[in-house]
């Protein structure tokens, strides 16, 4: 044993190379707003106590539940109550000291809260992310979780006349439209930026955008370049010599096994991811970047270096690190008491959304080991046989069943969406909800990008849109004053 590590490190070291563990994919920590975080010196953290299992009265252990306030504008009894609800995320104080919410609270002299989503950051109702314990995480739990907070909160006297308005963005914007569906005595209204509505296991959609934006952006030239190169990485594959020269445009430390689809799978989950990632946080102007660079020989000069060069960019490898190609890496990164595993099991036993390479005329058909089978078996693997390709198709059936899908009942809900953000595919995007709950689908925009504050780079429907929801809160309120 202790031969093989010291032979081990003198092959990287003759390399020079070293190697570093994958960030884990699918699921971003949102990002919080650029602020000036002496600002958040107002915002103060607190935990309450939370039932494990609202659903079951003989059920009697909790949690403590981690939440955020600012109470800097608040205006006293009757004054609202702003509340963003966290998703598959640590809490962060910026998302109090700037951003759209913190300005309608501005606006409207309200008391501003942040809540941490059970299982997630700090809000752990285990110790350990084992199967067993992973079973009260769920949509129906952490929306009565919201329920109890604004109950909870709103018996002391100062709230007892308040208001409660909601934001909440991606997986949180699915939370705060049910949460209004579900508790409309609770919520006046929600802001719901970019919510994937639709529970969907298989979802070549995603990258369909993905390819549409950087279509939409960088024209046919940037995608003939980007196809080209995945076309050729895939080519390489063949020979010895291809091989040879792929893991050294990658950066990839111990050659690949070309004969295992799971490990192919994952290689090509490293390319997508890379766009994607581009995509998902793409402002104005970023992706045609990207393509001059493509265009400009920066990322490499051959197309597959081009495409390796990206990559490795994206992920911030730098130029001493590379990285293994294993589909055991890929599951020990999601096998850890953390939000990835966490978010990793909702996708197993409630929404799927597992990007898988379309077949449909994008540069990422030929990724074709990035397919269903390959996100399933993670399933099964880093939780149960049990959750096999039926049992995942039932549970996202049971959340369209109770929420909706893309026919949600909802009132008073703004539904807000980035054009060229790959999410907005399971998200209704092309007509209003209901008469209350009108859509926006913002051009040129990305994932959540309405929560922000005003940016420089903001486009002119960009800042419409900051300005329209906080418009549509203002009127919620005066229309309820009145009353
Ligand atoms: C941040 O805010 C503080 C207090 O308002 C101010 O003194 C400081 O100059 C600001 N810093 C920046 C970088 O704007
Ligand atoms: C709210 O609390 C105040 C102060 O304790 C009390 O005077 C008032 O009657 C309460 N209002 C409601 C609606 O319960
Ligand atoms: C594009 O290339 C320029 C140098 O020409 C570099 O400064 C910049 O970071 C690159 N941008 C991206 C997104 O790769
Ligand atoms: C890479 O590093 C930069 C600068 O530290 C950071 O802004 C960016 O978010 C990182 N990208 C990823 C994919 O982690
Ligand atoms: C995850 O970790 C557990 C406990 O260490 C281990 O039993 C299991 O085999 C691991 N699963 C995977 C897929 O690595």
């Amino acid at each position: 044993m202790i031969i093989f590590f010291v032979l081990l490190s003198v092959l990287s070291s003759s390399w020079g190379l070293q190697e570093i563990e994958l960030k884990t994919f699918l699921r971003e920590d949102m990002p919080p707003p650029a602020t000036n975080l002496s600002l958040a010196r107002n915002v103060f953290q607190s935990y309450i106590n939370m039932p494990l299992d609202h659903f079951d009265p003989q059920n009697d252990k909790r949690f403590a539940m981690r939440f955020m306030f600012n109470e800097e504008f608040f205006g006293g009894p009757g004054s609202p109550i702003f509340i963003m609800a966290g998703g598959e995320w640590d809490i962060h104080p910026a998302w109090l000291a700037a951003g759209n919410m913190y300005e309608m609270a501005r606006e409207n002299k309200g008391y501003l809260i942040y809540t941490e989503h059970r299982y997630y950051g700090k809000t752990l109702p285990f110790k350990e992310h084992t199967t067993e314990n992973l079973r009260f995480l769920n949509m129906d739990q952490a929306l009565a979780d919201l329920a109890h907070f604004i109950t909870e909160v709103k018996t002391q006297p100062r709230f007892n006349n308040s208001e409660v308005i909601m934001y909440g963005g991606s997986y949180a914007a699915n939370m705060v439209m049910w949460f209004k569906q579900r508790y409309p005595h609770l919520v006046l209204g929600s802001i719901a930026s970019s919510g994937p509505i639709l529970a969907k296991i298989d979802f070549p959609e995603y990258l369909e955008v993905v390819h549409e934006a950087y279509l939409l952006e960088g024209g046919d030239q940037c995608i003939s370049i980007i196809r080209q190169g995945i076309q050729d990485t895939i080519a390489h594959m063949n020979t010895d010599e291809g091989r040879e020269a792929l893991e050294a445009a990658f950066g990839i430390c111990e050659p690949i096994d070309y004969s295992d689809p799971y490990d192919l799978g994952y290689f090509s989950g490293l390319i997508t991811w890379s766009f994607s990632n581009t995509v998902q946080r793409a402002s104005p102007g970023s992706l045609i970047q990207i393509c001059n660079n493509f265009t400009g020989n920066y990322y490499g000069n051959t197309p597959m270096e081009k495409i390796g060069g990206f990559v490795s960019l994206v992920q911030n490898r730098t130029e001493n690190e590379c990285w293994d190609i294993v589909y055991d890496n890929f599951l020990d990164s999601y096998n850890k008491t953390d939000n990835s595993r966490a978010w990793y099991y909702q996708t197993c036993t409630e929404y799927g959304f597992f990007q898988i390479a379309p077949k449909s005329g994008t540069v990422f058909d030929s990724l074709k080991w990035l397919n269903l089978d390959f996100y399933i078996t993670a399933c099964k693997r880093l939780f149960d046989e049990r959750f096999d390709e039926k049992f995942v198709y039932a549970a996202a059936d049971r959340v369209n069943l109770v929420y909706g899908g893309l026919d949600p009942e909802v009132k008073n809900t703004v539904n807000i969406h980035g054009y060229i953000d790959p999410w907005r595919a399971l998200g209704v995007y092309d007509e209003h909800i209901s008469e209350t709950s009108p859509t926006y689908t913002i051009e040129r925009a990305s994932h959540c990008f309405d929560m922000q504050g005003w940016l420089p780079s903001d486009t002119i429907r960009m800042t419409f849109m900051k300005q329209e929801a906080r418009r549509i809160v203002a009127s919620w309120l005066s229309n309820r004053k009145n009353h």
